[in-house]
Parts: C-alpha cells; structure tokens; sequence
C-alpha cells in the first residue's frame, strides 16, 4: 500500500479497533509488534504512527517499550492512554501512578482550538476513559490542548514535532466524536487520501495474484462461507479458468447450501466447480459415534482426505488459496508480560496437512471481516452469501445432540430451514449473528389430530454478538417464535416440540456440542 499508518500494538484490547477506524477513513493501516526497530518502521514508509494503548504502567519492570527512534522518523506521532504515557516517558514529561484507576466517561474540554486534531469538533466532548497512571508534567515543548474534570492534560500537542497525545481511547464508540479525532490525524495531520477503497484494492490485488501465480494453477476449498467465496471471486477475476474450486459436501450442510454455491459460482460466475459428493463416505464415519469432539475430528480428517483425493482429480496445481482474514495473521502482544507470545498458526487454516505441497496464496490477509463483506459485494457477490451469518465447519452435526444419523440430518434440515427463511422474511436473519435449530434426541409424547406422537424436540438458538467470543440471546418477537413453532411442529415430520435457548455465552456455548 502506497499510504499507510502504522500502529504500534502495546497489548490493548481496542488495537485492532484503532485500525478499524483508521480504515473506514480510507486510510490503510497496519498492526505491529511494538518491539519492531524504528529503521524497520521506516522502511514501511509511513505517513504517520500511532502508539496503541496497553494494559501495563510505563512502571512495571515488563512494560512493552517502543524502539526510541520511533520519535525521530520526522512523521507525526499520535500517543492513546498507554501510548501517551510511554511517548512522555520518552520525550521527558512525569507521568505518575494512579492511586486509582480513570475508568468511564468523561467531559474533555477543548482549550486550545487551534489543535487539528479537534477541527471541526465542539469545545466539549464526552470521551471514554481507562487508565490507572497520569500525566504529571508534560514533555519539552508539548502544551495541554484540552482537558477532563480529572486531568489537566487529557490531550496534548507538540506542534513543531507533529506529537499528539491522547489520555482517552478516541477508538471506541464511547467516545461519540472519536472518529472525526482519528480522521483529523490520518487526514489532516499525516495528509493521508481516500485512498483505501475496496474498489481499489480489487485493482491491486488481482495484479498481485496474477504476478505470484504466474502461468501457475491455483485450487480453492470453498464452503459456501463468505471468506472462501470472496476469495474465490477475486482469486477468479484475477485469473478465470486457471482456478478450480473444490466443494466438499459432507452430510451435514444446510438444505440447499451445495444448490447455492452451484448456482452463484458454477452458472453465475463460471468458475470452474468441482463438486465432490461424500455425504456416505461421512456418515459410515460418522455411525455409532456420540462424542462432540470425537464428531469434529472425525469430520476434519474425512474432509481432508475426501479433499486430497479431489485435489488429485482436478489436476496438478502449485498454489493452494486460503480465506485467511488479517486478525488471524497479527503478532499479538503478550498481555501483562504473559511469556505466551502468540504468532497464530495461519498456515494451516481447515487443518490441510504440511504435506501437501503447495505454495499458499492468501488474497485476505490484510482485511478484516467487515472489509472482507465489502470486497464480497464490490466484486457482484449477492447478499445471500456476503452477509451470511457463520456456519460451523462440522455443520449441523454439532447441532444434532448424540449420533448424527441420515434421519435426524434430514429433520434438522427441515426445521432449521425454516429458522432460516422466518427470520429473513421478519427482517432479522442479517441483522443478528446466528440463528438456527438444534436437535435434541429426546422424545416426548405429543398428540396431533387423534393420534400420539412420540417425537424429537428441536431448539431454537438466535444470539447476537460481535465476533463469537461473547453472545446474547435474541429475544424474539412473540409472533415470530409462535410461528417457528407452529412451522415446524406441523411442517417437520419426526418432530413435535419447540423451545427456545435463552442463555447467553458465557456460561452456555453458541453451539450446542
Ligand atoms: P461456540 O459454540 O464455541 O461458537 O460458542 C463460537 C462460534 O464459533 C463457531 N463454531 C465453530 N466453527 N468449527 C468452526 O468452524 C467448529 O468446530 C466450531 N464450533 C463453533 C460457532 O458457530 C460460533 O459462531
């Protein structure tokens, strides 16, 4: 990327946040590790730095220090919570520890308006804050530019240097104006342009693809999941025939999910599809077998077998393409001196064994989801399968409590079915994170016209939430639930009662196994 800001991660939670507003400028942005030389950042060539906060005091003997050159690259620096600290600790201010910690909201004032970080905004604005240490005594040749009920130098400014420092996280949606401060900084202060668009990285990446692949080809596992399907759109815009894409089917997808991709890839975008169907090959594999875990192994191995064998088929390929995201490829921080220094293990995303040799091609590495979804639709994709809610890799074989069996696929397909398309005709499907029907391999007596039944039991699960880690559950309108129950229990033959999970995560999962 031509333009770009650098972040320099001390631990926050929020880093991946600062790099997300830096984006939705147009701006690109990049995630570091804050031990990386400054001769290294300068070869990045960036427009401007930002240094993340963090959850450690600039006093702890582990505190995570950025290389001092940082300060001497002759780019505007921008300093939050943690990162304002170190950069006075550095540049000769006093910062001290807290006797408690600053956690909340905040009025800051705006002293001094000729600071560019605040053009445009009011004098008075709410901030969020998090912090234990404080500012004392600015660093040479800095000024207070604003201030909260708390601290007389919640914002700072060193005009000559272009240093800007922030005691509030601008990043998070606490801080109501937080992202006209941000676009102040990589705009107007970096002078940064609008240059991030997906539009423009289409441009970009499909002559990168070109110049890795060469006259090579390439092979894609798609799942019918949005980071494979973009990644399979723009790998084929980039080089058409000389991709094949491999579908497995294993048994436990939803109803119509192999017709989807068939239609939108195969008809549609003339990809060329391999289609493997191994639906009896998984569930031999699958008989008899009643532990969650046992389920997922069992299929991650099959799928890897059944996916080799179709690798062989389609014909000899050097490249193999991966929807790895940006999140799974950054260097995260040890938190709190944690020696468990992560690199995420990405090049192995599904569990494709080593031995396969192939060169990996990852189109996505740099994007975060939601860009992911816009680069989806900015190359034709519908909307069906840009905004789908996730699916897990071992389907709905986690979503059938005990053994998985052919008859109870085939119910949950029905009802979950239903899940599916009420929502949407409610207007709900896209706008929570997942819904669906699990089965429970219960019976329970019902009566339906003069007869007894003695039926299975299926679940509606409907949470929200941001990434999977956290969840609450959905509470549905009262006419919805009626009807998904009526639905199914008359719709669905083999099942003839409905509940509704109302526990959040944590303590209970999303899935049920
Ligand atoms: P849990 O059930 O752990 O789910 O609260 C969190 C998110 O992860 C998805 N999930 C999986 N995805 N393979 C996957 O690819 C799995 O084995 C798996 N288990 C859960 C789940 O759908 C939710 O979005």
């Amino acid at each position: 990327m031509d333009e770009q800001i650098v972040i320099l991660d001390f631990g926050s939670q929020y880093t991946q946040v600062i790099a997300r507003r830096i984006r939705e400028c147009k701006v690109y942005s990049t995630i570091i590790h804050h031990v990386t030389p400054a001769s290294k950042i300068a070869m990045m060539n960036p427009k401007g730095i930002i240094l993340s906060g963090g959850p450690c005091s600039v006093y702890d003997r582990k505190a995570p220090l950025p290389d001092s050159g940082v300060f001497e690259l002759g780019v505007p620096v921008l300093g939050i919570c943690f990162g304002l600290q170190i950069m006075a600790k550095f540049l000769g201010g006093n910062v001290e520890r807290g006797l408690k910690r600053e956690y909340g909201k905040g009025m800051l004032r705006v002293r001094n308006s000729s600071c560019r970080l605040f053009d445009g905004l009011p004098r008075e604005l709410q901030v969020w804050n998090s912090h234990g240490d404080k500012l004392t005594k600015l660093p040479r040749s800095f000024k207070a530019v604003a201030t909260t009920e708390n601290s007389g130098f919640a914002a700072i400014e060193n005009v000559r240097s272009s240093f800007f420092g922030l005691q509030f996280h601008p990043e998070v949606v606490h801080t109501p104006k937080g992202k006209k401060i941000i676009s102040n900084f990589v705009r107007k202060i970096c002078n940064c342009g609008r240059r991030w668009t997906m539009r423009n990285y289409v441009t970009q990446a499909v002559e990168d693809i070109r110049s890795q692949v060469g006259r090579g080809k390439v092979i894609l596992g798609l799942s019918g999941g949005v980071d494979s399907s973009v990644a399979a759109a723009l790998i084929h815009k980039a080089i058409g025939k000389r991709l094949t894409c491999i579908f497995v089917n294993n048994g436990v997808l939803r109803a119509n999910e192999a017709g989807v991709v068939k239609e939108v890839f195969g008809r549609n975008f003339k990809v060329k599809l391999h289609y493997e169907n191994a639906t009896a090959l998984f569930m031999r594999k699958l008989k008899g077998v009643h532990d969650p875990e046992k389920k997922r192994k069992i299929i991650g191995n099959t799928f890897i077998d059944v996916f080799q064998k179709a690798t062989r088929k389609v014909g000899k390929a050097r490249f193999l393409a991966q929807g790895t995201l940006y999140p799974d490829v950054i260097e995260s921080v040890p938190i709190g001196g944690n020696p468990a220094a992560l690199i995420k293990s990405h090049h192995n995303v599904g569990g494709l064994p080593e031995k396969m040799k192939f060169d990996l091609i990852e189109p996505l590495r740099c994007l975060f989801k939601d860009e992911v979804r816009q680069l989806g639709t900015e190359l034709g994709l519908p909307k069906e399968i840009v905004m789908r809610q996730p699916f897990p890799g071992p389907g709905l074989a986690v979503r059938i409590l005990g053994e998985v069996t052919p008859e109870r696929c085939e119910i949950l397909r029905n009802a979950d079915s239903i899940v599916v398309e009420e929502m949407k005709t409610n207007r709900l499907y896209y706008k929570i994170w997942q819904s669906f029907a699990v089965l429970l391999p219960v019976r329970s007596v019902g009566v339906m016209g003069d007869e007894r039944t003695y039926d299975y039991t299926i679940a509606i699960r409907a949470v929200e939430s941001k990434d999977g880690m956290t969840a609450d559950w959905v509470k549905l309108p009262y006419g919805v639930i009626e009807t998904l129950s009526n639905r199914i229990i008359n719709e669905v033959d083999g099942v003839n009662r409905v509940c509704l999970d109302v526990s959040s995560k944590p303590p209970a999962t999303i899935e049920w196994e």
